[in-house]
């Protein structure tokens, strides 16, 4: 475990309701919770791991696999799937060179989700880069927008 995250996390030894805190700390030294580290919290705080991991889980703030410098989400909902959505994805996996199924670009410069509806169904079909909602998209507007980072 990272030094400074033991330091960050000693207040809390033995306290099993702080799992939520720790989790939090720890995210926010590494970027997301790898098994190690899940099991180094386990130990410190006397829990398994599958414990932590039904806890953890619950909530959409923790990630387990570690994260690309910029995160594309692209929507497979249904307003987007019909206006093509599945065409911007494979377009979006081709251009970054990550598998189908894959989450992630070799650099790590990446990473790629695949959601259900961003709310934005008027703007089908729709990507989001970072925090930034890209609507109507086609396959050329996806490659000039990728080509930008
Ligand atoms: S289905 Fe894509 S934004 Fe709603």
């Amino acid at each position: 475990m990272l030094e400074e995250l033991a330091e960050a996390i000693a207040p809390y030894r033995g306290q099993k309701g702080a799992l939520i805190p720790i989790l939090q700390k720890a995210q926010g030294e590494i970027g997301y919770l790898p098994e190690e580290i899940i099991s180094e919290i386990a130990n410190f705080l006397g829990l398994t791991k599958n414990e932590i991991y039904g806890v953890a889980s619950f909530y959409a703030q923790f990630r387990f696999e570690r994260q690309g410098e910029h995160t594309i989400k692209c929507c497979q909902g249904t307003a987007c799937y019909v206006q093509g959505g599945k065409s911007i994805l494979k377009t979006v996996e081709d251009n970054l060179n990550i598998e189908p199924g894959k989450t992630i670009t070799d650099d790590y410069k990446f990473s790629l989700e695949r959601v259900a509806c961003f709310g934005s169904c008027a703007l089908a079909p729709v990507i989001v880069v970072d925090k930034t909602v890209y609507g109507r998209m086609t396959s050329a507007k996806v490659r000039q927008l990728l080509a930008q980072y």
